[in-house]
C-alpha cells in the first residue's frame, strides 16, 4: 500500500486553503493509503518564542484534524515533538545537505526578509532539513502539498539520493502530489496572493472556525474584477476565478462547470459563501466537542506517537546502522 506523509505547522488558526488544499485530501486520501500526518510543533520554533503558544495550537490543530475527518482508528496523527526521531535524524539530513542548497530556499529567502529586524534563527535556514527527516523517517512514497512546498519536496529528494549513493540504500525517494480541485486559494481581499495567515488583514481569510456570518461577510466583501463578466481565468480575473475555484472545491465540480451557470457577482458570492458555510458546518460541531475533552484528545495524540514511533525508530536505525555510527554493543 503507497505510504503517504503530510505535515502542518501549529501556527495559528486553520483557514479555508489549508483545509482546501491540504487538509481535505488527507481525509479522503486516509482509506485509500496508508497515511502519516504530523504536527511539526518544532518546525514552528523556528518563528515562535513565546512560552506556552505553540503548545496550546498544536492542541487546537489536533481537534481540528480530527474533526476534519482524519479516523485515528485508520491514519497515524502524531505531534512531531513525541516522536524524537524527527530531531535525530533531522541532524543526519543537516549534514547531508549543502549551505547552498538551503541558501536557495524561496521559503527562506522570503520568510527571512519579512522578519526584517527581528531575529531570523538558524533553525528558520536549516528547516528543509528537518522537513526531509519528517519525511524520509516514515519511507513516505507520496507527499501531498500545496504548490509553496515544491522546492522542500525537490531537495528532500535530493537529500535520500545523496544518502543512499554515499551509504547505501537507506531511505525511499518521495514523491509530491498535488491535488486537482483547489490546489491554490487566493486572499478574498487580494487575490494575487495566496490565503495566508501571515498575509496583512483578518478580512480576506476565512478560518475554519468563523461564524457563519462572518464567513458570510467576507465573501460579500470579496474583492472581485472591474467588468462584470463570470469566468474562470486566473490571470486576468483572479478575485472571480479564486470564487470559482472555492464553490467548484465545495460542490465537487470544475470551476468552468461552476462558471456556467453565474451572469453576476453578487449571487457567485452569495452561492460560494453558503457553501463554505455548509462544508464547515459539521466540522465545527465536532471541534468544539472534542475540545471539551482533552484527556480523550490526549488519549489520540499518544497513540498516534506510538504508532509513528515503531516506524521511525527503525528508519533511524537503519540509517545509524548504514552510515557506520558506533552502536552501544561492539
Ligand atoms: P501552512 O499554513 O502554510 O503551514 O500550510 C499548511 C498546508 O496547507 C500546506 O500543505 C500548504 O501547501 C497548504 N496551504 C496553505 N495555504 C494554502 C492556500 N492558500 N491554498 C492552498 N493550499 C494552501
Ligand atoms: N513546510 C511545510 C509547510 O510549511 C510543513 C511541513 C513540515 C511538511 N514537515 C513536512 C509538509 C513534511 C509535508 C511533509 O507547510
Amino acid at each position: 500500500m503507497t505510504r503517504v506523509l503530510s505535515c502542518i505547522q501549529p501556527t495559528g488558526p486553520v483557514h479555508l486553503g489549508n483545509y482546501l488544499g491540504a487538509l481535505r485530501n488527507w481525509v479522503s486520501g486516509q482509506h485509500e493509503c496508508d497515511a502519516f500526518h504530523g504536527i511539526v510543533d518544532l518546525h514552528a520554533l523556528t518563528v515562535t518564542d513565546r512560552p506556552g503558544v505553540v503548545g496550546e495550537n498544536t492542541l487546537e490543530l489536533a481537534a481540528t484534524l480530527f474533526a476534519v475527518g482524519l479516523d485515528p482508528e485508520v491514519a497515524t496523527v502524531f505531534v512531531q515533538s513525541h516522536v524524537p526521531e524527527h530531531t535525530q535524524l533531522g541532524w543526519i539530513m543537516e549534514c547531508t545537505v549543502s549551505y547552498g542548497e538551503l541558501s536557495r530556499m524561496t521559503q527562506f529567502k522570503d520568510k527571512a526578509a519579512k522578519r526584517e529586524a527581528d531575529f531570523v534563527s538558524a533553525g528558520l535556514f536549516t528547516y528543509p532539513a528537518l522537513q526531509a527527516a519528517d519525511i524520509l523517517l516514515y519511507d513516505a512514497d507520496d507527499v501531498p502539498v500545496g504548490e509553496d512546498q515544491r522546492q522542500h519536496i525537490e531537495i528532500t529528494r535530493d537529500i535520500a539520493e545523496r544518502f543512499n549513493t554515499r551509504f547505501g540504500a537507506t531511505f525511499v525517494v518521495p514523491k509530491m502530489v498535488t491535488p486537482k480541485a483547489g490546489a491554490k486559494v487566493t486572499d478574498l481581499q487580494d487575490p494575487t496572493s495566496k490565503m495566508s495567515k501571515s498575509s496583512g488583514g483578518d478580512a480576506g481569510i476565512v478560518y475554519l472556525h468563523d461564524d457563519p456570518s462572518v464567513i458570510m461577510k467576507k465573501f460579500k466583501r470579496a474583492v472581485t474584477d472591474s467588468d462584470s463578466e463570470v469566468h474562470f481565468d486566473r490571470a486576468h480575473k483572479p478575485g472571480v476565478s479564486n470564487l470559482l475555484e472555492i464553490l467548484a472545491a465545495c460542490t465537487g465540480r470544475s470551476p468552468e462547470e461552476v462558471a456556467a451557470g453565474y451572469q453576476q457577482y453578487g449571487p457567485l458570492k452569495n452561492d460560494t459563501g453558503e457553501a463554505v458555510v455548509e462544508v464547515l458546518r459539521p466540522i465545527q460541531e465536532r471541534h468544539r466537542s472534542l475540545l471539551e475533552d482533552r484527556a480523550e484528545l490526549s488519549r489520540l495524540l499518544r497513540r498516534g506517537a506510538e504508532k509513528a514511533r515503531v516506524v521511525a525508530s527503525s528508519t533511524l536505525a537503519r540509517a545509524y546502522r548504514n552510515i557506520g555510527l558506533l552502536p552501544l554493543d561492539v
